[in-house]
C-alpha cells in the first residue's frame, strides 16, 4: 500500500493507493478560501497552513500506518516553501516507519490521472489495458501549465506542445480578475458562460497556423482588457455571461484545434484530459469531440483528481514503479515536462 502526500500549492492532501484495491482512502484539506481575500496563493501563508493541516490529515490515516509499504511525495513542480513541508513530513515518516519513499513529479502525475479509472475498473486487468491505450495524448491543462504530452509504450513522457505564454488556468483567473469575478475563477467564467453567447465577442485564438502546436493565450487576456476599457460598469454587468461565453470559448477553441492538430500530426491509441481546468464541462465535450469521430478512447479524470489532489500521486508513484529514477535516465524531452 502506497501513503502518498500532496503540498505543492495550497491543498493539502494525502492519500492511500491499494494495487489490487485502488484509491482506498483520499483527503484533501483546501486553502482556497484564505488566499481568495488576497486574490491569489500568498506562498508564506500557505507553507504555515501546510504545517498546520498535514499532521492532523496523517492523524486521520494512523490506524491504516501499519498497512503501508511505500511512501510518495509530490517533489515538484511547485511552491518551494509549500513542497518542502509535504516532503519534510514524508522524510520523518520514512525514518520513523522505516519505509521507502519516492518523489513524485506533479505534472507526470496529472498525466497517470486519467488512468485512474482505467485501474479502478479492473486492477488485476491494469498492465493490458493501459498497454492498449499507449501511446496516449495527454492534455494537461492546470492554472500553472498547459501542456500536451505523448505517453509512449515504455512510458516514456515527451512534450509534443505548450503554452509560449500563460497558461490556460491562468488565462481564466487572469480574466476573471479584470471581469471582477473572485479567484480563482475559472469555475465562475465557465458559471457565467452559460447563459452567454459564444460569438458576442471575437477573442483572439493564439496561433491559427495549424501545423504551428504552440499555445497562447496572453493576448487573449490583453484583448480582454481593452474591450472592458470602452465599457461602463453597468455595461460589464449586463455583458458579464456574453464576455464570459466568448472569453471561454477563445480559450476552449485553441484548445480543441491543438488537441486536433497533435492528434493528425501522430499515432495515438487514446487521449487523456487532466488538470484543474479539466473540471470545465464544455471544455470536456469539445475535447471529447475531437477524440471520438477519430476512434480515440478519452479518458477525463475525475473531478476529485483534477484538481492538487494525493490520490494521483499515489497512483502515478505505483504507475511508474520500476521506471529508471534519476535525471541520466529521463530522455531529454521529458527533463522538460520535470522542469516546467
Ligand atoms: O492548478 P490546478 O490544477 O490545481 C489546483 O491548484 O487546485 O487547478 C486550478 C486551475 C485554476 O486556474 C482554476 O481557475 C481552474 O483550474 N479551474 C477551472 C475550472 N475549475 C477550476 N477553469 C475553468 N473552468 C472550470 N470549471
Amino acid at each position: 500500500m502506497i501513503l502518498a502526500i500532496e503540498s505543492s500549492c495550497d491543498e493539502s492532501a494525502l492519500a492511500l493507493f491499494d494495487p489490487a484495491r485502488g484509491l482506498v482512502r483520499e483527503l484533501v484539506s483546501s486553502q482556497a478560501a484564505e488566499h481568495e481575500k488576497y486574490g491569489g496563493v500568498v506562498p508564506e501563508l500557505a507553507s504555515r497552513m501546510h504545517l498546520s493541516a498535514l499532521p492532523l490529515l496523517l492523524e486521520d490515516f494512523r490506524h491504516q500506518l501499519p498497512q503501508v509499504t511505500q511512501l510518495a511525495v509530490t517533489l515538484g513542480p511547485g511552491l518551494l516553501p509549500c513542497l518542502s513541508m509535504g516532503v519534510t513530513l514524508a522524510r520523518s515518516l520514512s525514518l520513523a516507519l522505516h519505509l521507502p519513499l519516492v518523489g513524485v513529479n506533479h505534472l507526470r502525475a496529472h498525466v497517470h490521472s486519467s488512468f485512474i479509472a482505467v485501474h479502478a475498473k479492473d486492477p488485476a486487468g491494469f498492465a493490458a489495458a493501459r498497454a492498449a491505450l499507449l501511446p496516449h495524448l495527454g492534455i494537461v491543462i492546470s492554472g500553472g501549465n498547459t501542456l500536451l504530452v505523448k505517453l509512449d509504450e515504455q512510458l516514456r513522457i515527451t512534450i509534443v506542445a505548450r503554452t509560449v505564454d500563460d497558461a490556460a488556468g491562468e488565462a481564466f483567473d487572469k480574466g476573471a480578475k479584470l471581469l471582477g469575478l473572485p479567484y480563482p475563477g475559472g469555475a465562475l467564467i465557465e458559471q457565467h458562460a452559460q447563459r452567454g453567447d459564444v460569438k458576442k465577442y471575437p477573442f483572439p485564438r493564439g496561433i491559427p497556423e495549424k501545423a504551428d502546436l504552440r499555445m497562447s493565450f496572453s493576448g487573449l487576456k490583453t484583448a480582454l482588457r481593452y474591450q472592458l476599457e470602452k465599457m461602463s460598469d453597468a455595461e460589464l454587468a449586463v455583458a458579464l455571461p456574453d464576455l464570459c461565453a466568448s472569453y471561454q470559448e477563445a480559450i476552449i477553441s485553441q484548445l480543441a484545434a491543438k488537441t486536433a492538430a497533435a492528434l493528425d500530426l501522430s499515432s495515438y491509441k487514446s487521449v487523456g484530459l487532466s488538470g484543474g481546468v479539466a473540471n470545465n464541462r464544455t471544455l470536456r465535450t469539445r475535447l471529447t469531440a475531437v477524440a471520438q469521430p477519430r476512434g480515440l478512447p478519452m479518458l477525463i479524470a475525475e473531478p476529485k483528481h483534477c484538481g492538487d489532489n494525493a490520490g494521483m500521486i499515489a497512483f502515478a508513484a505505483w504507475a511508474e514503479a520500476g521506471l529508471p529514477t534519476g535525471a541520466a535516465a529521463v530522455p531529454a524531452a521529458s527533463l522538460t515536462v520535470d522542469q516546467a
